[in-house]
Parts: C-alpha cells; structure tokens; sequence
C-alpha cells in the first residue's frame, strides 16, 4: 500500500488479560508478526501487564502502550498512574480519551487536553480517540462533534506536537458492536478531521498526523479500510485479544 504516512495499527486490549494471558498473546504476536516493516504495531495492555509485556517485547517490532494516564505529574491522586510512571516500561503511546472513558468515566476535552500536554511534556505520543454517537450520526451532528472533540481536547497544542499525535476516529455506534463503518464513511470522516487540522495548525501538519479508525475492525474488513486515502491505520478492540485476528488484521493491510 502506497501512502506518505506509515501505518499504525494498535491493539487495544482494554481490561482484558492477566500478566500470564497477556504474555501468551505477545508471544505468539511476535512469532507471526517479525518480519512485518510496513507497519507500526502497537499493543496496549492493562496497567498491571505492562512491565511483562515490555520485557517479552524488547527485542521485537511490538512497541508499547498504555490505555490512559493522569494529567498530574506526581501527588495525591489515589488510583492514577503519571506519565513518567509509563516511562519506565518503555511506553511509547497512550491512548486518550476513548468513548468508554468519556462515557464511563466522564473524561470531558478540557481533561483530555490536559492529558495529551502531560503525554507531550513526557515524550509519550498520545492517541486522541473521538467519534459521534449513532443517535448523533442520525441526525446529521458528526461533523459537529468531532469538530467539538477535537478542538477541546487539541486545545493548546503546538505543530511539532501535533506532528507527534494521532488522532483515532472511533464512532461509537461501531465499538463492539461488528457493526462497522464503511469504507466510505470512515474516509469521510477522516477527510473532514485533516482538514480541520489543517485549519486548526496548517496544511503541513495536517497531511503528517495519523489518524487511525477504530470500531468492529476485523481481519475481512481491514484492507477495505486500510486502503482509503485518509485512513492511516487502526485502534482495534476486540479482534486484538487473540494471536490470529490481529496478525491477520495486520498482514492484510500491507
Ligand atoms: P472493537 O474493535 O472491539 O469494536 O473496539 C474498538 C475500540 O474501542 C478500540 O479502541
């Protein structure tokens, strides 16, 4: 596949997998996925499976993730977990903002954008989730809340961070549900979300950002997906649980 920006497919494992699960999966990840160059592959385990995982991951093309972290740097914040926390596991990524958290948790943008410059204060490349509801799809508001979403939890940025970021368009209606968009959609959306970007930083900064999609992504809809101009890789849930569908998710989109 011909694009300027390199793929990055993450598996988001969410609280899914015990240290010796986990260590199974990578392991058997790694074995399938060695000789894979096309692509940055990312796994993002729980917090408790990030130390063994980066162990088990050192010598491979695996890189890691986390699923969340503090917008605070240190103190009284009982159940958080700092970025500088990731970084002794070598976390490289982190996602932010996922639907579950803002919906579970009620993460508004104004946190996530405090978030994300915690992440870029400490290296991390944070991956920004975003993506409307069915009931805000149905009545013509996508654009709207992305728009909304991303503007909030963007906030303060600069280009060069903004450079370091990706964006993950997940509609929500699609997460878990093996309902999918189509390719059509999800190009749509992701053409208008650089084109915000580029009226939001500039045209430059916007053609470098990856934006990935996320929601049902499965080994027989990931190609269709892939190839679609503005859709520079995917956050996929489920179908990164098990050794087989995310390798295969992955061969099938070089
Ligand atoms: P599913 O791939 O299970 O739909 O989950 C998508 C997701 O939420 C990834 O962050």
């Amino acid at each position: 596949m011909n694009k300027d920006r390199k793929l990055l497919i993450a598996g988001n494992w969410k609280m899914n997998k015990t240290v010796a699960e986990a260590l199974d999966l990578v392991n058997g990840l790694k074995r399938e996925l060695a000789s894979v160059k096309e692509v940055d592959i990312v796994v993002c385990p729980p917090f408790t499976a990030l130390e063994s995982v980066s162990r088990a991951i050192l010598d491979s093309n695996l890189r890691l993730g986390a699923q969340n972290m503090s917008e605070h740097n240190v103190g009284p914040y009982t159940g958080e977990i700092a970025a500088v926390m990731l970084k002794e596991f070598s976390v490289r990524y982190v996602i932010l903002g996922h639907s579950e958290r803002r919906q579970h948790q009620k993460e508004t943008d104004d946190l996530i954008a405090r978030k994300a410059a915690a992440a870029h204060a400490a290296a991390l490349k944070p991956i920004i989730c975003v993506g409307e509801t069915l009931a805000e799809r149905e009545t013509n508001r996508t654009e709207q809340v992305l728009e909304t979403q991303l503007r909030g939890s963007l906030a303060g940025l600069t280009r060069e961070q903004m450079e370091e970021t990706i964006i993950a368009y997940e509609p929500v209606w699609a997460i878990g549900t093996g309902r999918n968009a189509t390719a059509e959609q999800a190009q749509a959306a992701h053409a208008f979300i650089r084109g915000l970007l580029a009226r939001m930083f500039d045209a430059a900064t916007a053609r470098q950002v990856r934006i990935q999609y996320g929601g049902s992504v499965k080994p027989n809809n990931a190609r269709e997906l892939m190839e679609q101009p503005d859709v520079d890789g995917a956050l996929v849930g489920g179908a990164s649980l098990e050794v087989r569908s995310f390798s295969e998710i992955i061969k099938n989109s070089i």
